[in-house]
């Protein structure tokens, strides 16, 4: 039988464990996750509080100073507060007038040309250059494509490369049958697409970044608009410098303008 002791008992852990809860002030995990990424809640700090605190929740991480705490020593809880807080939200041919320029100039260039798309979320960018390439009559082997992103998750998303109807829906019924098979509910990405993309977990602030080499083209479309101005001006000069020489700018996106 549950005495009277043990439900006192209970009621002070539960109390103590309440007490030591603190999920008061999210400012220097703002200031840490913008300080590693680059991105800014600077105007969602209620969002980024909840969040986070839903992290630490689930985790049993009491504070915010512990989470800190917990992350310096602890790399898979980095890269999951990462995962849990960047939008990855990406789909096929999105902006495709900037595909459709670079398909033009691949096909006017007579060597092998590297591209770099960073950030490439869950793939949809990089998937959608293979292809506008190929449709375009640029052959497999005279292009390789590189996407970055610091999203783990959408990474692996990105390797599996099987779609939601939403994801496609810029498609063409004759794209989405030449290069997908249909699974009768998800779209599956054909190896011969996916052999041309390759994926590296990378964080563009990190000189694991740079090491990847000079490019003929980059794509950096719909990432800097989670930095600050100071933040997307480190970032362009970066992006900028990833480039084999300075004929061709950077493909922002139209929202990402400075
Ligand atoms: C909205 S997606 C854009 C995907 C695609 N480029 C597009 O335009 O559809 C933004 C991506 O930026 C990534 N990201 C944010 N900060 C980053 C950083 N410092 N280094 C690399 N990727 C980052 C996020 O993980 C996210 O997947």
């Amino acid at each position: 039988m549950f005495s009277f002791f043990n439900k006192k008992a209970v009621e002070v852990q539960e109390s103590k464990a309440e007490v030591s809860q603190d999920y008061s002030d999210i400012s220097k995990v703002a200031e840490y996750f913008k300080h590693e990424t680059g991105v800014t809640f600077d105007k969602q700090i209620s969002i980024l509080t909840n969040k986070v605190t839903t992290f630490c929740k689930h985790r049993e991480i009491n504070s915010f100073t512990s989470l800190l705490q917990i992350i310096e020593r602890d790399k898979q809880i980095k890269q999951e507060l990462i995962d849990y807080l960047t939008t990855n939200e990406t789909f096929f041919y999105r902006e495709f007038s900037q595909i459709d320029a670079l398909s033009k100039l691949v096909k006017k260039s007579s060597q092998h040309v590297d591209i770099l798309c960073a950030p490439s979320a869950t793939g949809e960018e990089p998937y959608s250059i293979a292809i506008a390439l190929l449709e375009a009559g640029v052959s497999a082997s005279s292009f390789n494509i590189v996407g970055i992103d610091i999203n783990s998750d959408a990474l692996t998303k990105a390797k599996e490369a099987i779609y939601r109807e939403r994801n496609v829906r810029n498609l063409t019924p004759e794209i989405i049958n030449r290069y997908f098979t249909f699974t009768g509910e998800k779209y599956a990405l054909n190896n011969s697409i996916k052999s041309l993309v390759t994926f590296k977990l990378t964080n563009l602030f990190d000189p694991s970044f740079t090491a990847l080499g000079k490019f003929d083209f980059v794509f950096s479309r719909n990432m800097l608009i989670y930095f600050d101005k100071e933040t997307k001006l480190r970032a362009k000069t970066i992006l900028e410098s990833m480039r084999k020489d300075t004929e061709h700018d950077v493909f922002f996106g139209h929202a990402d303008l400075f």
